[in-house]
């Protein structure tokens, strides 16, 4: 089954190295028949945290936080692509992410951290986790962590370390079986106004 899913990139730096990590995971979610979209932060840059999406009336919100919400929420999963900046997630990454709220629920993430040096950003994948779950995007077990991203990934983002080639492999299989069974949950277990967290929302508790 055809999944729709949003990778979500963390760095705006103008050297920044981790893009080829995230056009390595979008070319290898599209060769799995998926429709991704990438959200890129230098591309859709957001204001620094102010009002939530959701607190401006539909359709007034500035055009790159309306792109965002719009992709989020028609999303069935998300992807993470995320460096390690201090042993944590960049913060035009937390910034983006911070923005919304209900378009995150009932839906899965998958995380792949990378870094300059050899520990592949494990650090950052532990903050990330806590994050996500707080969103109401529960991590997946298996985490793709990926070390000297300099030398990784050519500009196109294929593999030049063709391991990667290899494990990609194993972590897409477990993001797209928790995608697919949440997708089934929300689309014939539970109608939408029954799901608890959107029931607190609606009365302003969350
Ligand atoms: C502000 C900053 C903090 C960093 N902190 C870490 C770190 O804690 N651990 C690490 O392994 N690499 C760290 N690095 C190195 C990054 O892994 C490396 O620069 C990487 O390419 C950053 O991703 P980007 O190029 O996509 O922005 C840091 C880099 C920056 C710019």
């Amino acid at each position: 089954m055809r999944l729709n899913l949003a990778v979500i990139y963390g760095s705006v730096r103008e050297s920044r190295q981790g893009i080829r990590a995230a056009c390595f995971m979008i070319r290898k979610l599209e060769e799995r028949g998926h429709e991704v979209t990438l959200i890129d932060p230098k591309k859709h840059a957001l204001p620094f945290l102010d009002r939530m999406y959701k607190e401006y009336e539909p359709g007034t919100a500035p055009e790159a936080m309306e792109f965002v919400g719009s992709v989020l929420k028609n999303a069935d999963a998300f992807v993470i692509v995320s460096a390690e900046y201090n042993h944590s997630e960049p913060p035009a990454l937390k910034n983006l992410l911070d923005h919304y709220q209900s378009e995150y629920h009932y839906k899965p993430s998958g995380i792949v951290t990378y870094s300059a040096g050899p520990f592949g950003g494990v650090r950052a994948l532990i903050t990330l986790r806590a994050i996500l779950a707080e969103l109401g995007t529960p991590s997946i077990p298996s985490v793709f962590p990926i070390s000297a991203i300099g030398s990784a990934f050519d500009e196109q983002g294929n593999a030049i370390d063709t391991a990667y080639d290899r494990r990609v492999g194993k972590f897409l299989d477990e993001f797209e079986w928790y995608a697919h069974a949440l997708k089934r949950a929300r689309d014939h277990e539970v109608c939408d106004n029954e799901l608890p967290m959107q029931q607190e929302i609606c009365r302003g508790e969350n």
